[in-house]
């Protein structure tokens, strides 16, 4: 009831406990599966799952149809913890909510996450099912006055004005970019600005040129919230996107985003997106 309003750091505590109680080891990074890149779940050993509906205090899930589990075990032999499906702004949870598995993940005991999302590309350079690592994000909600930290501050988590430059981990991107290159998708990855918008539609032409003028080069709906909370808590942060389609700014082109191309990208890349992140999850163990 009380987490209604918030969640307090006891009622974390909580959840995290039962979560614990039923694990035999500590996750090392967190991972966030984003739309269409769900089946990088599906990579890990020694599986434990944790259907969200299931998890005291977690939100409840309204969209039908969505995987929603947290999923323990082991990639690349790391202990990791994994959401296979997030929760969104647009699905009318309060951005404290959306990103409040990352201090559940905090609390488990996670010193890094992986977030991952399904974007539209902005950047003219990008093509379709091409790769994006974040090296930075614009947090468009949080100039409209939202922010997942809005409210009391519990110093246990963070400070009440954390910074938020160097969100993005210098040495993780440049060594994500070698990886990239190993497991094949050398040719196909870049490094640019993300933001986040609330959905759940897509952006109109006139929003999209204004967005390129800021420097935005992909736009999704996920992921800042979560790294803005992560940050709060100190949790080193490794982020990519993955172009989905392609942002329409020109007012004569007829196509149209749609959420089933989304989904097909994720797949198309899914072999060589799993290779990723098991080769970040193996390099961040062995730091
Ligand atoms: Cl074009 N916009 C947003 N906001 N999210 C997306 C997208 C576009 N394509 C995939 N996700």
């Amino acid at each position: 009831f009380l987490c209604f309003f918030r969640y307090t750091y006891e009622c974390l505590v909580d959840t995290a406990k039962y979560l614990s109680d039923k694990v035999p080891f500590k996750p090392k990074v967190g991972i966030i599966c984003g739309s269409g890149l769900g089946s990088l779940a599906d990579a890990i050993e020694n599986r434990i799952e944790f259907p969200y509906e299931k998890i005291p205090n977690f939100p409840l899930s309204t969209v039908e149809g969505h995987v929603g589990q947290l999923v323990f075990g082991y990639l690349s032999n790391v202990p990791v913890v994994c959401m296979q499906g997030r929760f969104h702004y647009y699905e009318g949870y309060p951005l404290w909510k959306c990103a409040m598995p990352v201090r559940v993940m905090k609390l488990l005991g996670i010193t890094h996450l992986i977030a991952s999302n399904a974007a539209g590309g902005l950047n003219k350079d990008y093509k379709v099912g091409d790769i994006m690592i974040v090296k930075d994000h614009i947090n468009l909600m949080g100039f409209a006055g939202n922010n997942p930290l809005q409210g009391p501050n519990d110093d246990r988590f963070g400070p009440r004005f954390p910074p938020m430059n160097r969100a993005y981990d210098k040495e993780l991107i440049e060594k994500a970019k070698v990886i990239a290159k190993e497991v094949g998708l050398g040719d196909i990855v870049h490094e640019g600005v993300y933001t986040c918008l609330g959905g759940p539609n897509f952006e109109t032409v006139a929003e999209l040129r204004m967005l390129g003028m800021l420097g935005v080069d992909a736009v999704g709906m996920s992921t800042v919230h979560e790294v803005i909370t992560a940050r709060h808590s100190n949790i080193t942060v490794f982020a990519f996107s993955l172009i989905t389609n392609l942002c329409v700014t020109e007012y004569h082109k007829n196509d149209e985003a749609n959420h089933d191309e989304v989904i097909d990208v994720g797949k198309m890349r899914q072999k060589e997106l799993t290779k990723f992140v098991q080769g970040v999850v193996k390099y961040v163990a062995d730091e």
